[in-house]
């Protein structure tokens, strides 16, 4: 191990795992009836992707499947976090399921399970069947009924071998990256109508889980994934704590209130203003968001240190952070990932005993996702030295482990990623994975990461 301090073991039960998503690592976009996503829409637009990189190949994941499970059973983990592509299931986004979409994920899930591998299964990573866009995505009431009927039809089929279960991957980055930002498909700019996109998707997760429940094989524990950062002003001044409760109600609250607590946060019209029309949110809504959950996954990746930005007013076009009057301004101390984030280890841990302090129903956690990205590269060797991932992972599991015996209920975590892939607006420069991943080979390399993740793995089952 890496670091000081022998590296803590974990409890008996803890799940080790790696996260994928499907467009970011499958390709084969055409095959099997597949229909087109937004994100094939978006990547396909100029200037929408950094490099013009498409995920129209990515790791050729949908035929090399078998290779990266034979790597993750390497790694040794316990289970493998992936998100099955709606329009591989109904190209169009409604109607009947393709019955080679659904035999692709019962392949993948059949495979894992022979391997010892438990799977994880995401619904919704982002790629919304372009059909449904064009009918007004998830700006319209009508998507979340749409998705609860997909997640019933994959739940029919694959529930009796799959018993982790997320609906929403990062419905933040769904709703404000992808109709606000428009940095993200389907790349609209359209300001704060984006709240109706938020709540559209968290109904979305309320119904589908309840589909899902009402048709349950015993096993399965439901939940959903949300991407929170810790928040703090970057000094005492009023000006910075009002900014740092906008930033924890924009970044955080919007989802984890309705979903933990079942209400819409307080200060929310701090944040939107009176600009704001919630005529979308309707009677019974909060009830079925707000319904029991089995487990939260949080992805985290970079604390959020809030400085007040000038602000007056909300603009209806409010777009990014910046138009909330809030400034991302971390430490100067702090090391910068290749994606600009700062790295503190410590805010996992604050994060994880914030989440426990707000929430008294705070249903059991797993990290779904934490990691950190690399411009990595094979040396003259043929080696990829990621000393930097090491570095992230060893002083993020540490602080996880802290806030565990802090009393934070844990049950798992995922690293994010197996493999590099497609990441988003990105590209492929910027490098997740534990696996290199030369795209023009297809050939997978071990990083160093790679070896420590398996040691480490191995050495958290060893008796305390
Ligand atoms: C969050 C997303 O879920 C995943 O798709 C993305 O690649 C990672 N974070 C890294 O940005």
């Amino acid at each position: 191990m890496t670091g000081e301090s022998t590296f803590p073991t974990f409890p008996d039960g803890f799940r080790w795992g790696v996260a994928t998503s499907a467009y970011q690592i499958e390709g084969a976009v055409e095959a099997d009836g597949r229909g087109a996503s937004i994100w094939d829409t978006f990547s396909h637009r100029a200037g929408a992707v950094d490099n013009g990189d498409t995920g129209d190949v990515a790791c050729d994941h949908y035929h090399r499947y078998g290779e990266d499970i034979a790597l993750m059973r390497e790694l040794g983990v316990d289970s493998y976090r992936f998100s099955v592509a709606w329009p591989r299931i109904q190209p169009q986004g409604s109607g009947r399921p393709s019955s080679a979409g659904l035999d692709f994920y019962s392949r993948l899930v059949d495979e894992l399970l022979a391997a010892g591998i438990e799977p994880c299964l995401t619904l919704y990573h982002w790629d919304l069947p372009q059909r449904l866009e064009e009918a007004g995505g998830w700006r319209e009431r009508d998507t979340a009924g749409r998705f609860a009927d997909y997640a019933a039809i994959v739940h029919r089929e694959l529930g009796d071998r799959v018993r982790l279960w997320t609906t929403l991957n990062e419905p933040f980055c769904s709703a404000f990256l992808g109709y606000a930002e428009g940095r993200h498909a389907p790349g609209a700019r359209e300001g704060h109508e984006a709240l109706a996109a938020a709540h559209h998707l968290l109904l979305g997760h309320g119904a589908a889980t309840a589909a899902m429940r009402a048709q349950r094989y015993g096993h399965e524990s439901f939940g959903i994934t949300l991407n929170l950062n810790p928040v703090t002003p970057v000094s005492d001044s009023p000006e910075d704590v009002a900014a740092a409760r906008r930033y924890e109600c924009y970044q955080n609250l919007v989802f984890s209130d309705p979903v933990l607590a079942g209400s819409y946060p307080d200060v929310e019209s701090t944040v939107w203003g009176e600009i704001s029309d919630f005529s979308f949110r309707r009677g019974g809504d909060l009830e079925l968001i707000g319904a029991e959950l089995d487990f939260l996954g949080v992805n985290n990746y970079f604390p959020g240190y809030v400085r007040a930005a000038p602000f007056e007013s909300v603009d209806p076009k409010l777009r990014t952070a910046d138009d909330i009057g809030v400034e991302l301004d971390p430490p100067e101390s702090l090391r910068r990932t290749t994606m600009n984030w700062p790295v503190e280890a410590a805010g996992l841990s604050r994060l994880l005993l914030w989440l426990d302090e707000r929430y008294p129903e705070l249903p059991p956690i797993y990290i779904t996702e934490n990691g950190t990205s690399g411009f990595d590269a094979p040396d003259g060797e043929g080696e990829v030295h990621d000393g930097h991932r090491i570095e992230y992972l060893d002083t993020h599991l540490r602080e996880l482990r802290g806030a565990m015996r802090a009393g934070v209920v844990v049950h798992g975590y995922y690293c994010w990623s197996l493999l590099d892939n497609f990441e988003w607006a990105e590209g492929y420069k910027q490098r997740f994975g534990l696996v290199y991943v030369d795209f023009e080979s297809q050939r997978r390399v071990r990083k160093d990461s790679f070896d420590w993740y398996r040691r480490t793995v191995a050495h958290s089952r060893e008796p305390d």
